[in-house]
């Protein structure tokens, strides 16, 4: 069946069976970006945002999405880039598989709640698993970045 959507600001018709999820149909049309890990939405690598809002492309039915807004970390770019700088200032990077999911809902938490603190930060966070830090470069940059009006 076909669904139309909004994906990164462009309007697009994907072509996807009905017991498909969204991160299946997204890597077929090569939004690599969203990646693969546990397949049951326990580690937050395959976030995309549905209409703003961070979840796990893995456990939504891409049929759901028809008429939808779908943001991979492509569509915010700048942000990411951003995000990546204080990454790299602090360290805080190492093999990047988490990147892209981590970047989505920290710029998804910017837009909801600029003066997040540690906690508001942590509990934002705790879908999205890095299996290489140990999260606290990681949130140093994340708060480093939400104070970045630029
Ligand atoms: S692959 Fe979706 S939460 Fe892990
Ligand atoms: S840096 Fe490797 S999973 Fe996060």
């Amino acid at each position: 069946m076909k669904i139309d959507l909004t994906i990164n600001k462009q309007k697009r018709t994907f072509l996807v069976e009905p017991n498909e999820y969204l991160l299946d149909v997204l890597r077929r049309y090569d939004y690599h970006s969203v990646r693969r890990g546990c397949d049951n939405t326990s580690c937050g690598v395959c976030t995309v945002l549905l209409d703003g809002k961070p979840v796990p492309s893995c456990s939504v039915l891409a049929i759901r999405c028809e008429n939808r807004d779908i943001t991979t970390v492509e569509g915010i770019e700048k942000e990411a880039e951003k995000l990546a700088h204080y990454f790299g200032e602090l360290g805080a990077d190492q093999c990047g598989y988490c990147n892209p999911s981590m970047a989505l809902t920290v710029y998804a938490l910017k837009r909801e709640n600029k003066n997040a603190g540690d906690e508001d930060i942590k509990s934002y966070l705790v879908g999205n698993l890095c299996r290489c830090t140990g999260y606290v470069a990681q949130h140093e940059a994340i708060k480093r970045y939400l104070g970045d009006e630029s």
